[in-house]
């Protein structure tokens, strides 16, 4: 296997360049946008310029990234997308509201995707993770919230999902979180208990 590293910043516009500058001569069989900026505090407590730069590299990044890759793959008949969601995009969450509204974006693309690529014979999917036990996830924490996955978990259940639907949520804990929130609880007690459940994320 041969392993080409970029180091860019996704949220630069000319990041598709730089990207194609290194895969020009290379069929990219599987794309995944897993990157992603947040931070823990409420709205008006930061400057426009901090939502601003989540805007870029969690909504525009992977709007970028899509027209970049999927061209090709429709061309040729074959390939895959895996955009990383989260179950903060499926209401609204207090203290996170913008990162949550990008993953709400991330995942509705996604969704959207899989519908136009599939008579393309391209998979798109969202994987709208929970807890995941990832570097930064483990500084924000003191402690593992209930059903946190390895990131290996979550990469293999994405995997496994590609061609079987539109949205992946690994784990049975979140699934049955996922269901709770979007299907069986009014909106404002989820919005409510995810304001709570994010009590005890560190702000950094
Ligand atoms: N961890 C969780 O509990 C959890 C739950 C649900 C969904 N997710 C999703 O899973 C994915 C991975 O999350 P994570 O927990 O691994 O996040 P993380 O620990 O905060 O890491 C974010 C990664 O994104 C990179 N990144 C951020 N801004 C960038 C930019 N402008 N250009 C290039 N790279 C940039 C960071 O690179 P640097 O380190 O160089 O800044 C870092 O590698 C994200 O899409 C997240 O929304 C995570």
């Amino acid at each position: 296997m041969q392993v080409r590293a970029l180091a860019a910043d996704l949220a630069d516009p000319g990041f598709p360049d730089q990207l194609t500058a290194v895969i020009d001569d290379i069929e990219v069989g599987t794309g995944v946008y897993n990157a992603a900026a947040s931070f823990v505090a409420p709205l008006l407590s930061r400057p426009p310029g901090d939502a601003m730069r989540i805007v870029d590299v969690n909504v525009r990044g992977p709007l970028r990234f899509v027209h970049q890759l999927a061209p090709p793959m429709v061309q040729r008949r074959r390939g895959a997308l895996i955009l990383m969601s989260s179950l903060a995009g499926n209401q609204g969450s207090p203290g996170l509201a913008v990162y949550a509204a990008s993953k709400a974006f991330t995942t509705t693309l996604a969704e959207s995707l899989w519908a136009e690529l599939r008579p393309h014979d391209v998979d798109v999917l969202a994987c709208c993770a929970g807890a995941i036990r990832t570097p930064g996830f483990a500084s924000a924490l003191a402690k593992d919230a209930p059903g946190t996955l390895d990131p290996g978990e979550v990469a293999e259940a994405a995997l496994a999902a590609l061609g079987r639907g539109p949205v992946v949520t690994p784990g049975t804990t979140s699934k049955l979180a996922s269901f709770a929130m979007r299907r069986l609880l009014p909106r404002r007690t989820a919005v409510a208990i995810m304001g709570r459940s994010l009590h005890d994320l560190d702000p950094g």
